[in-house]
């Protein structure tokens, strides 16, 4: 898939609008994921854990990650969001690795990680690249390690009323052309699943799906109802 056209109009939103081009406070549902999981664990044994969050962008969640003592790494397709997540980072005194990368093709090594979140990233992938994508989670992340997933649902209304946008496979809209939809003006590859597929994608490629959920919120004063999977799994195979 067209890679670049991502990059580029996240390139453009990080340069043009700085922080306000992403959210500033973590994502509630990856914030109840380290609940369900890390909670109980101790600070001592927190700092073994290595968490890496793909398309992390300007570091919204990444700081929380850090502040809960994870060993944490991030990666982004975008150099401008790096450099934001940076001074976030710098902002509440923590520390994470973060590099350039694509999160189809991850450069790390086999087994790496006990933890990988995407929060509403890999959305930007196709249905092919997506496959790629949950590939390369499981290669590095350690057996036992977890996936959390923060993704469009099938039932959102941006789907089923996404003209004039084009359908670019069964899942994967040509970006949000519809000028009231939620995220319009959003022209890329703008993929949504339904929980059983991203379940049957996920045991496909060796993973234990222990949480899946789906949480909806309304935009335009109630008009529009936009919904998102909340995936958690185990890597098993
Ligand atoms: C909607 S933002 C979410 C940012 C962050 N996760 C958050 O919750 O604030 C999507 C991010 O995914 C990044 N992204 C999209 N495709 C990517 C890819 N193939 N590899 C790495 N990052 C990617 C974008 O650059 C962008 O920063």
């Amino acid at each position: 898939m067209d890679i670049e056209k991502v990059r580029d109009f996240y390139e453009a939103s990080y340069s043009s609008q700085g922080f306000a081009a992403q959210r500033k406070y973590p994502n509630e549902e990856l914030c109840r994921f380290v609940g369900r999981n890390f909670s109980m664990l101790s600070p001592e044994h927190r700092q073994s854990v290595r968490m890496l969050e793909v398309g992390c962008g300007s570091g919204a969640n990444l700081w929380m990650l850090a502040r809960e003592g994870f060993d944490t790494y991030g990666i982004d397709l975008s150099f401008e969001s790096l450099l934001l997540a940076e001074r976030m980072l710098k902002g509440y005194g923590v520390k994470a690795t973060l590099s350039a990368g694509d999160m189809t093709d991850l450069a790390f090594e086999d087994g790496f990680f006990n933890s990988v979140v995407d929060v509403f990233s890999s959305y930007c992938l196709d249905a092919q690249s997506g496959r790629a994508f949950i590939a390369s989670v499981s290669r590095v992340l350690a057996r036992d390690g977890l996936f959390f997933s923060y993704f469009p649902a099938k039932s959102s209304e941006a789907f089923t009323y996404h003209k004039p946008a084009n359908l670019l496979d069964d899942d994967t809209l040509s970006g949000i052309y519809r000028a009231d939809s939620p995220f319009a003006g959003n022209h890329y590859p703008f993929r949504f699943l339904h929980p059983l597929e991203y379940e049957q994608m996920l045991t496909e490629a060796g993973f234990e799906v222990q949480y899946s959920e789906v949480v909806s919120r309304t935009y335009g004063r109630r008009r529009e109802q936009f919904s998102f999977i909340t995936v958690e799994a185990r890597k098993v195979a």
